[in-house]
């Protein structure tokens, strides 16, 4: 991967130092800093990360200029098209797609682990019925860690991490539905074997014990294909986050929880349900113009959500399919004159047409549509955010995975510029009290 480039560092006038110049497969050269440190007593700052590459990858590449996501090399309208969730996540775990015999294998084998421990689902009774459902992942999740303790234990062998990765894979869609039908007072749904991945989660959710539930086919195909474009992101925060809390070693499901929580804000996984809320405040077409101003107002703190993105500078790719796929469910639901949906169809034409926004390179991200077509599938909008977290929870397994066994692997500890008090005494006549 190195090619013998370097780049050379003079400080102060003194002798240069030598940094090798890492050459990806795709993406931006890299500098090689990691003897920084010991060669010139420096740190680097990079608040953010707006210069770092935190590790090595196989798994995603984003190229935000081109507007490109490749999940293992495939692009992903491809993948989009010709394959489903169970196939991506396969794909992400193994590193290609599944042959007929191997895929047939991995679905009767999520089949297997889709039921949660009857004491896990007495957990959801100790929360509020109004509990935010990102807050009862956050602790379901975690508490998966006290159910298989084994875990962190058993990440050297490779056949207990893939047991971790179909275990979490299969339970997700349940601990999702059973956080919303917990908030609505509805009974649990058991998982039915006889549908498919996503039409078990939309029984699951929709589903009563009185009758049988019967998925409408583009519904489940929209959601499949949410799950599929959520799948992974490359080293995005919540990912970041997953990578940073499994450095240390601790169990992956209690990693998997801190990602949720990293995933919940509004800059991030929260993104959709922040549109949705955001369309609901700004209520009708005509008032459009002035929500525009505001976004464009540096005085404002009011951003537009669902527009802009660290990474794509150009239309974000999974946003195009999710775009054509928010059509096709208005349709099917006969909602193209919907007044909510209207409104978000204006935003978006005028915000693509608008100066700040062009030149921004604003345009609406994934999270814009996909939280639409949510909204119109039934979900209600506090969801949103944990269907993210279903999907992306492929993506933080296969990334804790692939830091673990680095042989690069350390714990990461970041630096800091400190800029607090110098080192002072305490005042001699201070002395400590009885409280
Ligand atoms: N509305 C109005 N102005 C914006 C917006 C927006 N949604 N997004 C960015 N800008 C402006 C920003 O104020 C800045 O202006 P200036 O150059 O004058 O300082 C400029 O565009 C560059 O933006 P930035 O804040 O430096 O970009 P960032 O990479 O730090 O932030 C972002 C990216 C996604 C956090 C931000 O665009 C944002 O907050 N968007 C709204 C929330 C959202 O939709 N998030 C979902 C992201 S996609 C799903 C995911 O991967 O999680």
């Amino acid at each position: 991967m190195t090619e013998g480039r370097k780049v050379l560092l003079t400080i102060d006038g003194k002798e240069p130092v030598e940094f090798p110049i890492m050459s990806p497969v795709h993406g931006n050269d890299c500098v090689d800093v990691r003897s920084l440190t010991a060669k010139t007593g420096l740190f680097t700052y990079d608040a953010g990360f707006l210069s770092t590459a935190s590790c090595k990858s196989k798994i995603t590449f984003i190229d935000g200029d081109k507007g490109e996501l490749l999940y293992r090399g495939y692009p992903i309208e491809e993948l989009a098209e010709h394959c489903n969730f169970l196939d991506v996540a396969y794909l992400l775990k193994h590193g290609d797609l599944p042959t007929s015999e191997q895929k047939i294998d991995f679905v009767k084998i999520i089949k297997r682990h889709t039921m949660i421990h009857e004491q896990m689902a007495k957990f959801y009774q100790g929360f509020r019925r109004d509990a935010h459902p990102m807050a009862v992942m956050v602790g379901v999740v975690g508490a998966l860690s006290a159910f298989y303790h084994e875990a962190e234990e058993g990440f050297l062998d490779p056949k207990a991490r893939n047991v971790n990765f179909n275990r979490i894979v299969a339970k997700m869609p349940t601990i999702v539905a059973l956080a919303y039908r917990y908030s609505r007072g509805k009974p649990f749904m058991y998982p039915r074997n006889d549908l498919g991945y996503t039409a078990n989660f939309m029984h699951m959710m929709f589903g009563t014990p009185c009758e049988e539930y019967v998925p409408n086919p583009v519904i489940v195909h929209a959601l499949d294909t949410i799950f599929t474009l959520h799948a992974d992101h490359e080293q995005n925060a919540s990912t970041s986050t997953v990578r940073l809390a499994g450095s240390s070693g601790a169990n992956p499901y209690a990693c998997i929880s801190a990602g949720i929580g990293c995933l919940w804000g509004p800059a991030h996984g929260g993104a959709n349900e922040a549109c949705l809320k955001m369309l609901a405040e700004i209520g009708d077409v005509s008032r459009v113009p002035e929500y525009i101003k505001r976004a464009k107002d540096k005085n404002d703190s009011f951003k537009l959500m669902g527009f802009g993105h660290r990474v794509y500078k150009n239309f974000d790719p999974r946003a195009k399919i999710m775009r054509k796929i928010c059509d096709d469910v208005l349709r099917e639901l006969g909602l193209e004159n919907d007044p909510l949906f209207k409104l978000a169809k204006e935003l978006e034409r005028i915000a693509l047409e608008d100066d700040y926004f062009v030149e921004k390179k604003l345009y609406p991200n994934v999270d814009f549509y996909s939280g639409i077509v949510q909204k119109a599938i039934g979900i209600p909008t506090e969801m949103f955010t944990c269907i993210f977290a279903l999907a992306r929870t492929v993506g933080w397994m296969v990334q804790w995975e692939e830091m673990v066994m680095d042989p690069e692997y350390k714990i990461g500890r970041p630096r800091q510029v400190y800029v607090g008090e110098p080192r002072r005494g305490v005042p001699p006549t201070r002395r400590p009290e009885a409280d």
